[in-house]
């Protein structure tokens, strides 16, 4: 049946199979309507079947388990039907996921084929996730991803039973966000005049304007569409570094005793920005505008305030981050730091929320109700684990999707390491020094998908899948120990999801390499330090 994410426990009965026709109806149990509303636009459109509600007995019968966990599901197909049993909403939808997979990689289509007839096998499924975080990280401000091309990302994150999408708006390169009572963030800040082609060594220019943005009525249909898919969106807004859009459209926003901020473009090239915001109460009353239509559009429990690479130089400068510093009995610049960031953890807890940000985070001190985003390895991470935080695992060695699949000349725009579809297979989010309790707080873990060099949905797709296919299996499924994982067993069942993966228009990596237009030779990318160029 090849399934993937690989579910907990799966018994055949018999040979025999369950054919979906004009008969075939769906019975939706209390709670379940989300789920046969899907199943009908999704499985209705591929197989032209109207899927009408069924009578007493026979089609797809959806239903709750309150003895489930939440996210877990039964599935049994007899020569009857379909029955799914979540133990909430959420395990029936995710059960609605494997029954798609189980008619075939044709069910991924939108339209039917000719001829084509819907066998199920006659089997039961039992399964539930291993993780309660189960992330994709989009950043859409390096190149922005229109609204579209967000949908269906939560489909693709659906099909792989993925729950949360992790939304990166802003950066030093563009501001995604409508803010409606900060209108130049978006009419200056959401678009750049040019962009680096590949990675900061290179020499070649995108001489024209790059830029988008979303609108608060396009967040509020990516939220609603999500949330009808139990993908929560976690909405970033990265601060204080990573600010050089905002600061373009709101010099005073920046530390204008040390440079001309007014000066400042969107950033048109890649790396760590030295213009930061200035810790003023300006900046924290400006923020906390953002922050409130945030909240107003966003509902999920976690928002993610950035944290990362915030380089110390102009607060060092600065008289007036210098004044503060001493004002709040503060040691040095990474106190000043995560004062500014204990300051959101305090505001949105206030309101019910809580803070997440990347690992810098720690550095000054972490913020009471603070949760940290683990990318610089798994260090960050077991030390906030250990310290009582909640952790999610997303280590850039392991899990961030631009680095490059494969070694040698042929990987487009290369970055970083190289992490094979098998490397993805092989991480293990709960790293051996966390204790059993420590690991509690491991809450699961996201691959990160940052868009310096990808520079439209073909390149996101590339980078992301299939890595994003292994990916969901360590998150979703009971592995063993990484060195004990049957690659072999995860590559066969690939075979079939490839066919999948074309039915959906993913353009991924194939397994013999990069297809002649997947290529991007002479665009240097980054590889690693001290290494040759491109391997
Ligand atoms: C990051 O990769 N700067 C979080």
């Amino acid at each position: 049946m090849d399934l993937i994410p690989a579910p907990r426990r799966v018994t055949r009965n018999g040979d025999g199979s369950y054919v979906f026709d004009s008969g075939t109806g769906i019975a939706a149990g209390e709670g379940t309507a989300d789920t046969a509303r899907w199943l009908r636009a999704t499985l209705g459109a591929v197989t032209g079947l109207a899927l009408p509600p069924a009578g007493e007995d026979g089609g797809v019968r959806l239903s709750i388990d309150p003895d489930l966990a939440a996210e877990a599901y039964r599935l049994r197909v007899t020569d009857a039907g379909v029955t799914i049993e979540g133990g909430a909403a959420a395990g029936v939808f995710w059960g609605a996921q494997t029954l798609r997979q189980l008619l075939g990689p044709d069910a991924y289509r939108r339209a039917p084929l000719p001829g084509r007839t819907w066998q199920l096998p006659l089997v039961e499924i039992e399964d539930a996730p291993r993780f309660g975080w189960r992330g994709m990280m989009l950043d859409v401000a390096r190149h922005f991803m229109p609204k579209d091309g967000v949908l269906r990302y939560l489909d693709l994150l659906a099909a792989h039973k993925l729950n949360v999408f992790h939304f990166h708006l802003t950066d030093d390169q563009g501001w995604r966000i409508e803010i409606k009572r900060y209108p130049k963030l978006t009419e200056a800040g959401s678009w750049r005049t040019r962009t680096k082609f590949g990675h900061r060594a290179s020499e070649l220019w995108e001489d024209r304007p790059h830029g988008g943005f979303y609108t608060q009525d396009d967040i509020r249909e990516i939220v609603a569409y999500a949330h009808a898919r139990h993908i929560a969106v976690v909405p970033e807004i990265d601060v204080p570094g990573h600010s050089q859009a905002a600061i373009h459209a709101y010099p005073e926003l920046g530390n204008r005793d040390v440079i001309d901020t007014s000066a400042l473009p969107v950033w048109d090239t890649w790396g760590v920005n030295p213009n930061v915001l200035a810790p003023t109460d300006h900046t924290l009353r400006f923020y906390e505008g953002v922050f409130e239509e945030l909240l107003e559009l966003f509902p999920s429990t976690f928002v993610h305030v950035g944290g990362d690479e915030c380089p110390k130089d102009q607060w060092k400068q600065s008289p007036l981050a210098q004044a503060r510093i001493k004002e709040l009995g503060l040691n040095d610049e990474d106190e000043l730091q995560s004062w500014f960031i204990r300051h959101f953890d305090t505001w949105l807890s206030e309101r019910g929320r809580r803070l997440v940000g990347w690992d810098e985070i720690l550095e000054g001190g972490l913020a009471p109700g603070a949760t940290v985003s683990s990318w610089r390895g798994y260090g960050g991470g077991i030390t906030a684990a250990k310290a009582g935080h909640d952790v999610v695992m997303c280590p850039e060695q392991q899990v961030y999707l631009d680095h490059r699949q494969a070694a040698g000349e042929d990987e487009p725009v290369p970055i970083g390491f190289v992490r094979t579809l098998e490397d993805v297979y092989r991480f293990e989010p709960v790293p051996p020094q966390l204790t059993e309790d420590e690991a509690r707080h491991v809450l699961g873990t996201q691959a990160n998908v940052w868009t310096e060099v990808l520079e439209n949905q073909q390149r996101v797709d590339y980078q992301t899948f299939p890595r994003l296919s292994a990916f969901s299996e360590v998150a979703w499924s009971e592995l063993p120990a990484p060195a004990a994982r049957d690659y072999a067993d995860f590559e066969r069942r690939m075979t079939v999801h490839y066919r999948r993966l074309d039915a959906l228009g993913v353009t991924y990596r194939p397994p013999g390499g990069p297809l002649p237009w997947q290529k991007r030779p002479g665009v240097l990318g980054r590889p690693i330090e001290g290494a040759p160029p491109n391997v």
